[in-house]
């Protein structure tokens, strides 16, 4: 009964977001049963704490897109299309459920074929990339989930407060003027608090966050 209550009320929560016509940045996923945490597959998840806004150009919103986008700012697809690790899921509350991660990208090092490769040996920069895009809530942001990781020897796990780290680093990358395959884009970040909890619990590898989110919205020039 309360549960049904609580349904219908974010229905028209997001129904009255989606009714006032123009598109949205995204939309909080835990107003549709959803969560900004991950799955990680063991009871915990990562932080969903960058997130491409759905007012972003729509062109940086498809994959090929965030791929050039993230190749603009030092990142690059998984070294020779090896994949380490599993893929994670997430719930983003728009009616799609729990889905695995669209794709995965690495820090390059500079170089965008095989950079990847030595991120995967001496560790760097990372993030899985989530798209809202159910019936529910249509918004096209995309989730990223950033961290920092050890080197392999390590067991690619996520170096202290890796996940504050990676998310500012990568948001230091993104802002501003970048470009890449003839791209060039412009984007601007807005730190949301009272989206994730701070601390550490349910958190994988129990690493503390800020509770920060950062949004980012990238125009093409
Ligand atoms: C995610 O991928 C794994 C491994 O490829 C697969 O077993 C699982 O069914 C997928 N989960 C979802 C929710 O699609
Ligand atoms: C939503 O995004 C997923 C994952 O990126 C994609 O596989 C799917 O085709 C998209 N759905 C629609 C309706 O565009
Ligand atoms: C967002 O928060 C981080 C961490 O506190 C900070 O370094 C960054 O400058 C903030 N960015 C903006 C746009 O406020």
């Amino acid at each position: 009964m309360l549960s049904n209550i609580k349904a219908s009320l974010s229905g028209v929560l997001i129904g009255a977001l989606c009714v006032a016509g123009a598109s949205v940045a995204f939309v909080n996923p835990t107003l549709g049963g959803g969560s900004m945490l991950d799955n990680a597959g063991v009871g915990v998840g990562e932080p969903l704490n960058v997130i491409i806004s759905g007012l972003s150009s729509p062109a940086v919103l498809t994959d090929s897109g965030i791929v050039n986008f993230a190749k603009a700012i030092g990142f690059s697809t998984e070294c020779l299309g090896i994949h380490l690790g599993g893929p994670q899921s997430a719930n983003l509350g728009d009616g799609n459920g729990p889905v695995n991660q669209t794709m995965e990208l690495r820090q390059d090092f500079g170089d965008a074929d095989v950079g990847t490769c030595l991120e995967s040996l001496i560790g760097g920069n990372h993030f899985r990339v989530f798209r809202q895009n159910g019936t529910l809530t249509n918004t096209g942001a995309l989730f990223l989930a950033v961290s920092k990781e050890e080197d392999v020897e390590e067991g690619h796990t996520i170096v202290p407060d890796g996940y504050n780290i990676g998310r500012d680093l990568f948001v230091q990358d993104a802002l501003g003027m970048t470009s890449f395959g003839g791209t060039t884009y412009s984007t601007t970040a807005q730190n949301i608090t009272g989206l994730l909890p701070a601390g550490s619990a349910g958190i994988n590898h129990g690493i503390a966050i800020d509770g920060i989110v950062t949004l980012l919205t990238v125009t093409i020039q």
